[in-house]
């Protein structure tokens, strides 16, 4: 059985029902993410027969390359990059179907050039072909694309058929609130809603997509997903790495821009949403959005419901590592954070009362995402005392990356003639199941962009929701430069202020 048959998710939360014919016009083709993720995710699709017979791939960008180059360097991304060697059938299968379009991002016959281009590969096979349009760009030409996207009709060809055009836009998605309803004002300027895919990677990963399955197909989580059985959630996005050679782009980024507005909300929305009516895109993104409305303004200032901090130097691996102030590309007086941890209030009835705590930061001890789940202890009369009893409170987790997964904390008897207890750990993992060589998140996430579904992407609604929540937390960081800015060695767990935020309700972070 093909591998992809039995996968489940393709089987499981969205339908895949076969694209129609498709152009896939890449803006920033010769770029990094081109080449680590979506030129290999392309080819897996093309490896696993997702594909549509009709399947067209165009590289653009300012550079002048020659189609013959632009193949060359698809067939080098994806020996170095993809998760399966290059199959020479499969690749020239693609590459016969591969080309490239010289043009400036806001030059407008250049655009004019591209619709040409496209509407020749539609006379060559004698039907129509819907184009989706990746801007994997810096953002600083999102604006001038989508426009000139909008000037030559590539925007609107097809519109009110099947296979209209569609674009899908890369993070980040704005900067603050204003600039972010400045992005959307511009789309739907040119797009309509439907037409639009926000990426957000961590969508497209299996134990996030995992968490609606646990929650929604199992009947043993969903009576226990409340306020009267759960005690607090914590969400980890660790990562080991600094700022390496990006150190001009994450000054302007940070922690929260970078990896909590995004990347964590979206898994505080899904771990704590309703249940949507239906799987369908609109019902779940529904249930986010609501959700998101629902949290509380952070209290900002000491004592409050944020905290921050830069890496300092420290040992990671067992090599030094240097500060953030000490890194390339970083001014010495730097007041952008590589960690943040945050303390949510969702008002609604579900989740009154417990606390959502979230952190991310770089250089920290491992490499890490994952959602805790912290269920309430029993009733402590029975196993109290004597030292013999070790109870610790139930944990659900979901190990997001490395080695993706769920794991569950219960309380077991020590095997014995005496009574004494202890947590155990149950494991599941999906590469000891399923085999490890499961679908990268951009195959999930471009199949279903050509297929038309966007459950899997972000509504521009939920985009500001979000923003309305940190944009007062990036503007009080900002008025107050580097005061309150605490630090944490390279290779902990973090900072004291960190610890804080926990402390004031008698809770502690996980190591995870
Ligand atoms: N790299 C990643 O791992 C990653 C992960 C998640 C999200 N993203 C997002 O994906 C997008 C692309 O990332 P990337 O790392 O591939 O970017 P990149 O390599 O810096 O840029 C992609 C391409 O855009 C063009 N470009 C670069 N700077 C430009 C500028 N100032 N003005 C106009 N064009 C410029 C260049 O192509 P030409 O010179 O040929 O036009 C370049 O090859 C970004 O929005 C990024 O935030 C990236």
């Amino acid at each position: 059985m093909a591998e992809t048959q039995r996968h489940p998710f393709l089987h499981g939360l969205s339908k895949h029902r076969g694209a129609p014919p498709t152009v896939v016009v890449i803006f920033g083709a010769s770029g990094d993410l081109t080449a680590r993720k979506l030129i290999p995710a392309v080819y897996n699709l093309g490896f696993d027969n997702l594909l549509p017979a009709d399947f067209y791939l165009v590289g653009y960008g300012r550079k002048p390359i020659p189609d013959d180059e632009f193949r060359a360097l698809a067939s080098d991304a994806i020996k170095e990059f993809s998760r399966r060697e290059l199959n020479a059938d499969v690749w020239s299968r693609l590459a016969r179907r591969t080309s490239y379009v010289a043009g400036g991002y806001d030059e407008k016959p250049a655009f004019d050039k591209l619709a040409a281009h496209i509407d020749e590969l539609e006379r060559q096979i004698g039907r129509d072909v819907q184009r989706l349009f990746y801007i994997s760009t810096p953002p600083s030409v999102f604006t001038p694309i989508l426009l000139n996207l909008g000037a030559s009709g590539l925007a609107a060809k097809h519109l009110g058929l099947p296979h209209h055009s569609k674009v899908i836009i890369e993070k980040p998605f704005g900067k603050d609130l204003a600039s972010a309803r400045a992005l959307n004002e511009t789309i739907r300027s040119v797009f309509e809603e439907h037409q639009v895919y926000r990426i957000d990677h961590y969508l497209g990963k299996e134990t996030v997509q995992d968490l609606l399955v646990q929650r929604f197909a199992n009947a043993i989580f969903e009576p226990l997903w409340n306020r009267n059985f759960i005690d607090s959630v914590q969400i980890t996005v660790a990562e080991e790495v600094g700022v390496e050679k990006r150190g001009g782009y994450y000054e302007q980024s940070g922690c929260l821009r970078d990896m909590i507005q995004n990347h964590t909300m979206q898994l505080v929305a899904l771990t704590a949403m309703e249940p949507p009516v239906s799987l369908d895109a609109e019902s779940i993104r529904d249930e986010k959005v609501k959700l998101l409305k629902a949290i509380q303004p952070l209290a900002l200032g000491p004592g409050g419901d944020v905290a921050r901090a830069q890496y300092a130097a420290g040992m990671m691996g067992g090599k030094a590592a240097k500060g953030y102030l000490e890194e390339e590309g970083i001014a010495p007086q730097s007041a952008t954070e590589t960690f943040a941890a945050i303390r949510l209030s969702i008002n609604n009835w579900r989740w009154q009362g417990v606390p959502f705590y979230l952190r991310s930061g770089k250089r920290m001890a491992r490499r890490v995402s994952e959602i805790a789940i912290n269920f309430k202890c029993p009733p402590g009369t029975l196993f109290a005392g004597s030292g013999r009893f070790d109870i610790a409170a139930n944990t659900l987790s979901f190990q997001i990356q490395p080695d993706e997964g769920l794991s569950l904390i219960l309380n077991t008897k020590v095997p014995g003639l005496d009574t004494r207890t202890q947590p155990v750990k149950m494991n599941f993992r999906y590469a000891t199941t399923f085999g490890s060589n499961t679908p990268e998140a951009y195959e999930r996430l471009v199949l279903d962009a050509m297929i038309g579904d966007g459950t899997l992407f972000i509504r521009g609604d939920e985009a500001l929701a979000s923003w309305q929540l940190y944009t007062p937390v990036l503007e009080s960081w900002a008025a107050a430069g580097r005061e309150g800015m605490d630090a944490y060695a390279a290779g902990s767990w973090g900072p004291a202020t960190g610890d804080a935020l926990l402390a004031k309700n008698g809770h502690v972070w996980r190591q995870p």
